[in-house]
């Protein structure tokens, strides 16, 4: 593909050649189909267009040293799929039909992803949407599944850059018993105007609070939130925020690098006992965070004093990254190798 600059890549859309879909119709999932069209049909009255019935997925494929490309607890994607599914009332998609087309999307856009040490990898969004035409609010009889690639670019050109985060109080990105836990696109929308705030302000993300108290921490945008203190990883549980698997995955590093942790609410407050924090997500990473401004109290919480990230984040993530990227031994059993 010498075509592509991987190094230049941005973090953005960039087309392919195929992607997979799959229609429920009928109270059962038909057969997968490729295409090589960037747009879909779709009924004007169908409830994903109308009432937010839509979840998706984000995962990454890695080339390795050995030419080999990687997926990482690509089942964690497909499960929590399901539960979003479950989550707004939608048909789930099976794991296995998942896997197929999973599989099949890598396989036929191989040369689309980004070669070994480019930084680069080949984003995959899996997309589930009510397709069938309803007027009352109800469930959709009709859905649709796809999933496209694109290659991205790193999300920090050069490796991981520390970000400043501001708290937000005045916008709710979910409820506690709304839908928070599930991956919808409802709750990125009523999250954008706190993040056009935030980066209006010059900040990279918002740092939301528990929607209830406003006491807790619950994300950082679409990231989640981790502090390091006395050799303990600190992440908030919460019942309006989404499970990351990049999370799960530094908690089971982190136990297995001798750290303690500790999933728990994480007061406000308690910004200020921790020597490091950060935010974690499959887009980044992690982004090691410089300083969480807290405009109601006028604090300002600083990590990154010499403007580098904390030496725990930096093991965490290259334990993290070298993993995904196959250059030590996957001791943990995350990584599924595409044939
Ligand atoms: C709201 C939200 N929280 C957390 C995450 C991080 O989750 P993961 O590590 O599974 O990418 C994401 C990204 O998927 C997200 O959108």
């Amino acid at each position: 593909m010498e075509k592509f600059d991987w190094e230049r890549l941005p973090f953005g859309y960039t087309k392919t050649d195929f992607n997979i879909r799959c229609v429920y119709k009928d109270k059962k999932w038909g057969k997968l189909e490729v295409s090589s069209s960037e747009y879909i049909d779709i009924h004007i009255a169908a409830t994903g267009l109308h009432y937010g019935q839509e979840a998706f997925e984000g995962l990454k494929a890695y080339m390795g040293k050995d030419g080999k490309i990687r997926l990482f607890r690509w089942e964690e994607n497909a499960k929590r799929l399901i539960a979003s599914a479950d989550g707004i009332k939608m048909e789930a998609f099976p794991v296995e039909m998942f896997r197929e087309a999973l599989f099949k999307v890598i396989q036929l856009n191989k040369k689309f992803v980004p070669p070994y040490g480019s930084g680069a990898t080949l984003y995959i969004r899996p997309l589930l949407y009510g397709s069938g035409a309803e007027v009352g609010v109800k469930p959709s009889s009709e859905y649709t599944f796809l999933i496209f690639v694109t290659p991205v670019g790193p999300y920090f050109k050069g490796g991981i850059r520390p970000v400043n985060m501001l708290i937000c109080r005045d916008v709710d990105r979910a409820a506690p018993l709304g839908t928070g836990i599930y991956k919808v696109g409802g709750n990125y929308a009523a999250s954008m105007r706190a993040i056009v705030t935030a980066r209006n302000g010059g900040y990279s993300n918002t740092i939301f609070l528990d929607a209830k108290e406003k006491k807790y921490i619950d994300e950082c945008g679409p990231a989640n939130f981790f502090g390091i203190r006395d050799n303990t990883y600190v992440t908030p549980k919460s019942e309006s925020i989404l499970n990351s698997i990049t999370n799960m995955s530094l908690i089971e590093i982190a136990k297995s690098m001798g750290m303690k942790t500790e999933r728990r609410p994480v007061p406000v407050e308690e910004l200020s006992s921790f020597v490091e924090a950060g935010a974690c997500g499959t887009a980044a990473v992690i982004s090691p965070i410089a300083k969480i401004f807290d405009p109601e109290k006028n604090m300002i919480y600083e990590y990154c004093k010499d403007g580098e990230p904390g030496t725990e984040t930096l093991k965490l993530y290259k334990k993290l990254t070298s993993i995904q990227n196959g250059d030590e031994p996957d001791t943990f059993g995350w990584v599924t190798i595409v044939e």
